[in-house]
């Protein structure tokens, strides 16, 4: 096996009993890579990431870093470390021995630990907090501890399952924002599990969509977003309006197609034919009020409802009776007295997959 990537779990398969959790899943995963593993709970994340850790055994499968199989290795051989969704920290233990547990277990002298948890602590900013008790900490700052107990080993491989799931939006906000430094700074090859799609857009250079024990898809979290390759992948990505249509003409690249909202011209790369019926989906966030005049698609339509939510506004418009959402900026739609609005819609902006 002679390949690039730093780690590849190839056609891995799974059961317990007869229900099988890994569906011969394969992921490729570069040097320095932050590989998002994104999907609904029980789609298979957390024995994906276990699997590549060592801790499960697959029926079917390998792995390998850097080219070399690993698949016969124990855990302590694959030079991995995990962080877990509940911190999992020692409570007998301070900070400080929390995280030089690993090192010890390698017999490193004294002043050589001291050295590397002192480093790891200064990285998630502890520093203060070596000889504290873990049950005296933030769920913020135990999880920061986890992070340096994994970090202290040098891993080539860190596994990060859900590790911010159990904070509160506002911790939750700050150790994303630091994980993602720490990622830039070390540029450790990591795996990162989560059902949030924000945390995983937001983080990872390439996401993996994971639904029943099988990839739905992989690539750059804008080209997810912006040009999935299935409604499935459009839906789980943020919000899809979803309208349904018939090709009338295809010209020069540019679809003509008829929907429940009127006409809709789209430029996309998937190849239609006339007559051919498509499902059209265009996101709340990419309908422009006002309308930009070089818009392709200009369609005047009635304004149902509108929330103000701070940031942006929520509204619901509705065309040809066909109801659809909108998310508009604070500075367009300016009152709640406006009942009709002419709104934009780019042709690059519209998705259309095949029905
Ligand atoms: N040790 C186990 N024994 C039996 N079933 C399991 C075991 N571990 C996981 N499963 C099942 O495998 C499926 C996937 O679980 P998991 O990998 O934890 O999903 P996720 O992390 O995406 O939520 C679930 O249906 C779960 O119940
Ligand atoms: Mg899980």
């Amino acid at each position: 096996m002679n390949n690039s990537f730093k780690l590849s779990a190839l056609e891995i398969v799974k059961k317990y009993r007869d229900i099988i959790v890994l569906n011969n899943v394969s992921i490729n995963v570069k040097e320095s890579q932050f590989f998002a593993l994104l999907g609904p709970s029980g789609s298979g994340k957390t024995t994906l990431l276990r699997v590549i850790a060592g801790f499960v055994k697959p029926d079917c499968g390998r792995i390998f870093i850097d080219s070399k199989d690993i698949t016969q290795s124990p855990p302590n051989k694959r030079n991995m470390a995990m962080v877990f969704q509940n911190f999992s920290l020692w409570p007998h233990m301070n900070v400080f021995e929390n995280i030089a547990f690993g090192l010890r277990i390698k017999k490193l002298a004294d002043n050589i630990i001291k050295e590397k948890v002192n480093r790891v602590l200064k990285m998630v900013h502890l520093e203060q907090y070596a000889s504290k008790k873990p049950q005296h900490l933030s769920g913020g700052q135990q999880q920061r501890v986890a992070l340096a107990r994994a970090l202290v080993v040098e891993p080539e491989i860190l596994l990060l399952d859900e590790p911010l799931s159990n904070l509160d939006a506002k911790l939750r906000d700050e150790l994303r924002q630091e994980i993602k430094t720490l990622h830039k700074n070390l540029g450790i090859t990591t795996v990162y599990v989560t059902h949030d799609q924000k945390e995983a857009m937001y983080l990872a250079d390439m996401v993996a969509i994971m639904t029943n024990g099988n990839i739905a898809g992989v690539d750059s979290p804008e080209r997810l977003y912006r040009k999935p390759s299935s409604i499935e992948i459009a839906r789980f990505l943020g919000e899809v309006n979803e309208f349904r249509g018939v090709v009338k003409e295809i010209k020069a690249g540019v679809s003509h197609i008829e929907t429940q909202i009127g006409n809709i011209v789209a430029i996309t790369d998937i190849d239609l034919v006339e007559g051919e019926k498509v499902s059209v989906c265009v996101r709340p966030e990419l309908i422009q009020f006002p309308a930009n005049p070089a818009s392709e698609n200009k369609i005047m339509c009635q304004v149902i409802n509108r929330e103000f939510t701070g940031s942006l506004i929520n509204v619901t418009l509705a065309k040809n009776n066909m109801i659809f959402k909108a998310i508009f900026t604070p500075s367009s739609l300016k009152s709640s007295e406006v009942k009709e609005c002419l709104i934009g819609i780019d042709a690059r902006d519209v998705l259309i997959f095949k029905v």
